[in-house]
């Protein structure tokens, strides 16, 4: 795990905001500096070239000081939609869906049952019907648990059509592998498998996406990508950053790639594996047939209680979220918790359904 130097187990098990290590909160802690100095120019670019190196190999990367919903929006702001396609399979897909109807008058919304996810027959039979500008996916739907086959649904699309693809990957990235071949657009919140306090979100542009963003005429200043690049390119920011986030993701970029990248996903998948041979021995269920590595969402009649027992015994998970509230919890496996720290919490969870829920 990231550099981990903490030795009692970690009880925070939260689908965001995450996790995050006393180091990197320490980092969050440091002086000011100028946001306009050399000092925090080359921490900015540092970012950026290992966000490459790291994820993408490819494209540009920009880090801007919002939540993920700034860039669900900057998406349309930048490009011209003139049919989207979203996918929506549960509370974060829907919200992208929701925004999409502000920028377009022709929003087709491809619709699966909450805890299912798309397959690409369904999107290849869409794409012989009709053509998008874009094609909105939510790769890890944090809301179920359910992890869409990104890949697959990329080498469809990308075989039938060239709509930009554009992926929320909130609680994917550095937790989930992600083939960024075809994505034109992708963004995520730091605070989930990245293991950040919330605050920052890191986007890829591909070079088409960015091309077309500079042919657009600017629509606003705040989302205006072009710009934000343009200045970035030095090292600069387009408004105030929040310069201590930028101190914290340097250190945590550093920290993933000493762990390496590969390391971290099966460390991810390993957490998952060990959270299903735990709900096999247990009178629960999964919500969904497409569990993510980050997150499991399970079902279970008196979850609310179950959180809250947790919570009286010093744990913190999550609960259902939306609809989903009262049959559902959530278990956060993401970031930098490792196998030893959710052992500690499955035992107990195990104990407290023992003994108040099995009779
Ligand atoms: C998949 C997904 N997309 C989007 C968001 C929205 O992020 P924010 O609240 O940071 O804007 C979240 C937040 O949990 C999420 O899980």
């Amino acid at each position: 795990m990231t550099g981990k130097t903490q030795t009692i187990p970690i009880q925070y098990f939260f689908p965001g905001p995450a996790y995050v290590r006393p180091e990197i909160l320490a980092q969050m802690a440091r002086p000011q500096i100028p946001h306009r100095s050399k000092e925090f120019c080359a921490i900015h670019l540092d970012i950026c070239q290992i966000l490459t190196d790291l994820f993408s190999q490819r494209g540009t990367w920009l880090v801007v000081t919002a939540s993920s919903t700034y860039m669900m929006e900057a998406c349309f702001h930048n490009t011209t939609p003139t049919r989207i396609l979203a996918l929506v399979n549960g509370a974060f897909a829907e919200r992208w869906a929701r925004i999409a109807h502000f920028f377009c008058n022709d929003v087709v919304e491809l619709r699966a049952a909450l805890g299912e996810v798309f397959s690409p027959a369904a999107i290849s039979k869409i794409l012989q019907e009709k053509k998008f500008s874009h094609i909105l996916i939510t790769h890890s739907e944090t809301s179920t648990g359910a992890l869409n086959p990104l890949a697959q649904l990329c080498q469809t699309i990308r075989q039938k059509s060239d709509a930009l693809i554009c992926v929320d990957a909130v609680s994917s990235l550095g937790g989930v592998a992600i083939d960024f071949t075809s994505i034109d657009f992708l963004f995520a919140g730091v605070q989930k498998a990245m293991a950040l306090p919330p605050g920052i979100t890191l986007t890829y542009l591909s070079d088409r996406y960015l091309e077309m963003a500079q042919a657009v005429p600017a629509k606003s200043f705040y989302f205006d990508l072009a710009m934000t690049l343009q200045k970035a390119k030095d090292g600069y920011t387009q408004t105030t950053p929040s310069a201590p986030h930028f101190f914290a993701l340097q250190k945590q970029l550093h920290d993933m790639k000493e762990e390496g990248l590969a390391n971290r996903l099966k460390r991810h998948l390993a957490m998952l594996q060990q959270t299903e041979a735990w709900v096999a021995g247990q009178e629960l269920g999964y919500f969904t047939k497409h569990p993510a590595p980050t997150v499991s969402c399970l079902e279970f009649a008196k979850s609310q209680e179950l959180v809250q027992d947790l919570r009286n015994q010093g744990f913190t998970i999550g609960g259902g979220y939306g609809e989903l509230g009262a049959r559902t919890f959530r278990i956060a496996h993401m970031g930098d918790v490792g196998v030893s720290d959710l052992n500690f919490l499955l035992d107990k969870m195990s104990q407290i359904i023992d003994d108040k829920y099995k009779f």
